[in-house]
């Protein structure tokens, strides 16, 4: 029996890469791994339950026996993310718990620990995985793979937007400062650092509207499986 398609989408936060991935996903009527919200779920599990964050043995055992569920939000609603039966959708989507998921995700027996969980979720008709190292590591036999970049400037950009219609108060410098800290751990750690698969297509959003994207990659994606099929 043949697998099912995956489409791997790398690159750093705020790259436009998790709203490409619901497009896709919704498009193609296909299934979504959001693998940051893995990471990010770790990170909250461990500071809930205490575990220092320079445990790798412990912060991978919370790893493996994650109670997590992602529901599919109804007419339009976001999805919402659950832990041991807690709707934890605000929490893991802030900006202090993406720091917690990018100190946990240095760890090699951490992020093993999150392989099988990743693959299973390539299931039929096909996966749209978002993430670091989906076409380096987790699918490296995926049928496309893109590697979405932008400016840091442009990505701290959209992500103050975002904050200040949610009505938070943000500071543009600060937020900056944030995602290069953040680029510079994933992009040097000495496990799955991110970068882009040999066979991965690089495209740069800093100037580009989603949409060009979306459309882009959708030319990609129905070539690759009029070959393949
Ligand atoms: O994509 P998101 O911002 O939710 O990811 C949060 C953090 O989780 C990243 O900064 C990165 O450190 C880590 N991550 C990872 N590998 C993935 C997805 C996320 O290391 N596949």
């Amino acid at each position: 029996m043949a697998l099912s398609p995956v489409i791997t989408i790398d690159g750093p936060s705020g790259s436009g890469k998790g709203t490409l991935c619901q497009m896709l996903a919704r498009e193609l009527g296909w299934h979504l791994l959001d693998s940051g919200a893995l990471y990010r779920i770790v990170g909250l599990a461990a500071q809930k339950q205490q575990v220092s964050f320079d445990d790798e043995a412990a912060l991978a055992e919370l790893a493996a026996h994650l109670d997590v569920e992602f529901r599919a939000g109804i007419e339009g609603e976001p999805s919402t993310v659950w832990l041991d039966g807690e709707d934890i959708s605000d929490q893991v989507r802030s900006e202090s718990t993406g720091e917690l998921a990018s100190k946990v995700a240095v760890f090699n027996a951490v992020r093993e620990a999150l392989k099988d969980l990743q693959r299973d979720f390539a299931k039929a008709p096909g996966l749209i995985a978002d993430g670091r190292d989906m076409g380096t590591v987790i699918f490296t036999d995926a049928a496309v793979k893109i590697f979405l970049i932008a400016s840091a400037e442009e990505r701290a950009s959209r992500r103050y937007k975002q904050l200040i219609s949610k009505g938070e108060s943000v500071n543009l410098a600060a937020l900056l400062k944030d995602i290069q800290k953040r680029d510079e751990r994933d992009m040097n750690r000495a496990v799955a650092p991110l970068r882009p698969a040999d066979d991965a297509v690089v495209i740069d959003s800093t100037a580009v509207a989603i949409e060009d994207v979306f459309n882009q990659v959708l030319a990609r994606v129905s070539s690759a499986l009029e070959l393949s099929s």
